[in-house]
């Protein structure tokens, strides 16, 4: 049965998945890395496809922008199409002097300016804290290939315009600004499963630095590789 979101039927999702934010990226990483790769969805454009990389049936989808645009998503994947591994690719703003422009961040941790964990548990200052098993498979792949692979805390923004400055958490070591992480990480941890986070570094909030929306679409193929080696890592 499709979900509100999602047209697929039970059994067109692999029980891995990589999620980008844009659909156009899920797009391309199916046409690039997959092998016989067949759109699962198409509802609101935010498209879907399931296919083999070497071998192993793998997903990927866009999520949209965002912490409740991810948590639909997620939420959806999980509980009803029995996803347990779920690995978001993306890009982040880098609010470290030590962490570069196109550099990968691999998220161990999310702290946020959202209720959505505030919401749950009041009481609580909760770390969002990606699945270890998931992490160091990242970050093993990333060393070798040769790849600049920070591993730390992100900050997980409700606004991409205004709200609290994040670029101060940069002075206590946080590496970089993304909007999907802690929601896709508080997720697994409610519901038991992986989940883990790398991004490329497409802007730098200290020196002005960018990459162009072309680069990011189609570049950032590093990152994708990681993502794709961890999902099928034994
Ligand atoms: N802020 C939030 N999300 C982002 C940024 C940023 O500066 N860069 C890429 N994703």
């Amino acid at each position: 049965m499709p979900t509100p979101h999602i047209g697929a039927q039970k059994g067109e999702i692999a029980d891995k998945i990589l999620l980008p934010g844009d659909p156009l990226r899920a797009k391309f990483i199916a046409e690039n890395f997959f092998e016989n790769p067949v759109q699962f969805n198409n509802v609101r454009g935010m498209l879907g496809f399931t296919g083999t990389y070497k071998g192993e049936r793998v997903s990927v989808m866009g999520t949209g922008m965002g912490m409740p645009s991810i948590s639909i998503y997620a939420n959806e994947l999980i509980s009803e199409y029995g996803v347990k591994k779920l690995i978001r690719v993306g890009t982040a703003g880098s609010i470290n002097p030590d962490v570069h422009i196109r550099d990968l961040v691999i998220a161990q941790a999310a702290a946020t300016t959202s209720a959505i964990i505030r919401n749950d548990f009041p009481s609580f200052d909760l770390p969002m804290i990606s699945d270890f098993d998931l992490l160091d498979k990242a970050f093993h792949i990333a060393k070798d290939l040769k790849l600049n692979a920070h591993v730390g805390n992100v900050l997980s923004s409700d606004l991409f315009y205004g709200g609290p400055n994040g670029v101060e958490l940069g002075k206590i070591g946080v590496m970089a600004i993304e909007m999907e992480a802690a929601a896709l990480f508080y997720l697994g941890m409610k519901h038991h499963v992986q989940t883990l986070a790398i991004m490329t570094i497409s802007d730098h909030l200290l020196t002005g630095e960018a990459t162009t929306s072309a680069e990011r679409e189609l570049t950032f193929t590093d990152m994708m590789k990681v993502g794709l080696e961890t999902l099928i890592a034994e």
